[in-house]
């Protein structure tokens, strides 16, 4: 089969198609011949720093960490599967591949009125914001959440899954055309955090949870404008991981400051995400409350430009892959 190597450590060149045996199921593993694969922001944190990651395992270094696709083949012990399925799915790494095995497990249907190709974006996005915002972050019904970089693929999921529950959604970006995106998907506050500072625009709306991925200043920031017991989580610190806060913050309002990664979680902790969002997130998709962003689909052979638009952080909402 054909699929994309992250050849060594470095820029998006690095990225090739080459072929590469074929992957079989183990026993509660399925075979997914993959329609799309979604681009993550952390495909190119794992692209850059390779040399780290699992060395000399050839599967780690093919990158995808979701897909879409058709079942081909089912392990032996299960009975929930059959060939000729459709499935989205939730990986470990080789999406960026014509073919995968994943646990079953970690497979959910394709949501009614979402075609198999846009169904590949999203996985990774519910999983992580069911698991942090709902799971890690405790947000209710009526509260009030705030995710900063809200045009980013997992931005555009969580604030469409949050307004659904029956929140109040607040959002920054960093363009004028992000933040009327973003007003028309239905944010009920936004600002352009390159004209304006949120930690003064909303220092009194006492926000509930928030989810960052930007951290370095942002991070004592965000714990001033939260409410009493409120929650701060974080997914990643794009500015940088090394903050300096005042714990006094913390005591004064009994916050929580969380955070975690997907990836490194236990088979069962994912294979217990994936029934929570079956069961609590894939009726908002029925129901077309909330839908995938799709902002621009590329042919396998070209993840190294898909991997240069996700650079630019012009996108809004999710990049993917599809097979011919
Ligand atoms: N912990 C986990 O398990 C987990 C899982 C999935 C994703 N993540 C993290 O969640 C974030 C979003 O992921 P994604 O795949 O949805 O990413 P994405 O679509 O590439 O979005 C990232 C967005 O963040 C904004 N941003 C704000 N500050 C930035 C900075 N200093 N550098 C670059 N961009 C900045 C940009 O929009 P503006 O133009 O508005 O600035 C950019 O479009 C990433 O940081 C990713 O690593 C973590």
């Amino acid at each position: 089969m054909k699929a994309i190597h992250i050849t060594k450590s470095g820029g998006p060149e690095v990225l090739q198609l080459q072929e590469t045996p074929q992957p079989s199921p183990t026993e509660n593993q399925v075979l997914i011949k993959v329609k799309a694969a979604g681009v993550n922001r952390s495909d190119i944190i794992t692209r850059q720093n390779t040399a780290t990651y699992g060395k000399g395992s050839p599967t780690t270094l093919i990158p995808g960490l979701e897909v879409s696709g058709e079942i081909t083949e089912i392990g032996s012990a299960l009975k929930d599967k059959k060939v000729g399925d459709n499935v989205c799915a939730l990986i470990a790494d080789g999406g960026y591949a014509e073919y995968v095995v994943v646990d079953s497990s970690h497979c959910l249907p394709i949501p009614e009125g979402i075609s198999l190709t846009e169904a590949a974006a999203i996985p990774e996005t519910v999983f992580t914001v069911w698991f942090n915002v709902f799971h890690l972050g405790k947000l209710q019904p009526g509260e009030k959440l705030l995710i900063h970089g809200g045009t980013s693929g997992i931005g555009t999921t969580g604030l469409q899954m949050a307004k659904a529950y029956g929140c109040e959604t607040y959002s920054t970006a960093g363009t004028e055309e992000k933040v009327e995106f973003l007003k028309n998907l239905g944010v009920d506050h936004i600002l352009n955090y390159k004209k304006e500072a949120f930690e003064e625009v909303w220092k009194d709306e006492e926000i509930d949870v928030i989810l960052d991925m930007v951290g370095g200043d942002y991070t004592q920031k965000n714990l001033e404008i939260l409410n009493k017991k409120g929650r701060l989580v974080y997914i990643n610190g794009m500015k940088s991981s090394d903050v300096n806060i005042s714990l006094r913050t913390i005591m004064a309002k009994n916050l929580t400051l969380t955070g975690s990664f997907l990836k490194p979680q236990t088979d069962e902790v994912k294979t217990e995400i994936a029934q929570q969002v079956e069961k609590n997130i894939w009726p908002m998709f029925h129901s077309k409350k909330i839908k995938p962003i799709i902002y621009k689909k590329f042919p396998l052979a070209e993840a190294a430009e898909a991997h240069r638009l996700m650079e630019t952080s012009e996108h809004i909402g999710k990049i993917l892959l599809v097979m011919d």
